[in-house]
């Protein structure tokens, strides 16, 4: 088969397309014939060397979520058979024409969604859901702010914060991407090359904030929790180091948290497309969650689709095809 692979660490250009065996499923695996596949922040982390593939995964094909058609089932898979149209959250090796996902980690491609769209559903709604529904426990009613607002994650985040009721509020570094935000529900949107946020929300006070910038947002976060606020943490794009005034959290009784998705266990991702598939594949039929496809690329030029990520350029997702072969 055909896939993408990242020959050295390095700029986009060490993404390469070469040929690689067709993996086969084991017990419990599907063998997908991908469609698309989802380009994240963390396959260019990948391809420069600081985000390393973990132990048992694809160690230099990128890609952490495909849709495609089911080729083949391993041992012990009852659900799937081959034929099916799903969409999974895969630990590595999406960019290719085959990749391999545990079955648990696949869902059905949501009625009326293209495999392009449903490519670029599984890394950003398994994230925000564990992040912001499980580990931050908004609650409808409740203000919520998510940095990076026209990233893959904050189209997700403001979406599903929207649908299950609370205020949602963004940051986003252009007025463009500011209205993007506005359209896709957030109730204000700040950018923060113009006004600082903390100012803008201090009367407003959060609930909940979704962080992938750190560095100086930290202590302004911080002071901008309401009691008994939760601040997550998914990236630090900024800076993993930061100064703040611990009297705040203990005074106001914040929790501060974060995760990383990939290395999570097996049965931890089987549990959590459980979750997501009560609470939100029902919004994506009724396409009240809505795809944001910023650029759709061949796989073969996925070094192009890495420079466009690395731009920040775009609003919404990014993601490779393979019926461009
Ligand atoms: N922990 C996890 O499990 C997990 C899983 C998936 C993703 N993530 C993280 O979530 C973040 C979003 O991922 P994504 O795939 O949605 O990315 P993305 O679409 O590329 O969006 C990232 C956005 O962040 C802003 N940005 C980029 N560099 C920045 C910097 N140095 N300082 C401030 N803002 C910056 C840019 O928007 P502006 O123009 O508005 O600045 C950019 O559009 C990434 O940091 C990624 O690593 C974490």
């Amino acid at each position: 088969m055909k896939a993408i692979v990242i020959t050295h660490p390095g700029s986009a250009d060490v993404l390469q397309m070469l040929e690689r065996p067709v993996p086969t499923p084991l017990a419990g695996e599907v063998l997908i014939k991908v469609m698309a596949a989802g380009v994240n922040r963390p396959d260019v982390a990948q391809r420069k060397g600081s985000y390393p593939a973990p132990p048992g995964t694809s160690a230099d094909i990128p890609g952490l979520e495909v849709a495609g058609i089911i080729e083949q089932c391993g041992e012990l898979v009852t659900r799937w058979k081959p034929g099916d149209s799903v969409c999974a959250l895969v630990a590595g090796g999406g960019y290719a024409e085959y990749a391999i996902a545990n079955a648990a980690h696949c869902l059905p491609v949501p009625t009326q969604w293209s495999f392009a769209e449903a490519s670029s559903l599984p890394e950003t709604v398994f994230t925000v859901w564990h992040n912001v529904f499980q580990r931050g426990r908004l609650q409808s009613g409740e203000h919520f702010l998510v940095h990076g607002g026209s990233s893959g994650i904050g189209i997700t985040a403001i979406q599903l914060a929207k649908a299950f009721g609370a205020k949602v509020f963004a940051t986003a570094g252009s007025e463009e991407k500011c209205e993007a935000c506005i359209l896709l529900g957030a109730d204000k949107c700040i950018n923060y090359k113009e006004e600082d946020f903390e100012d803008a929300l201090k009367n407003e006070g959060v609930d909940v904030i979704l962080d992938m910038i750190g560095g100086e947002y930290v202590p302004k976060n911080i002071r901008l929790l309401k009691p008994d606020g939760r601040l997550v943490f998914i990236n630090a794009m900024k800076g993993a180091e930061a100064v703040f005034n611990v009297f705040d959290i203990m005074g106001r009784r914040l929790t501060i948290t974060g995760s990383t998705l990939r290395n999570r266990e097996v049965e931890f991702k089987a549990q959590l497309a459980v979750e997501i598939e009560k609470n939100v594949w029902p919004l994506l039929k009724s396409k009240k969650i809505k795809p944001v496809i910023y650029r759709e690329f061949p796989l073969a030029e996925a070094s192009s689709a890495h420079t466009l990520m690395e731009s920040s350029k775009h609003i919404g997702k990014i993601v490779l095809s393979n019926h461009q072969l």
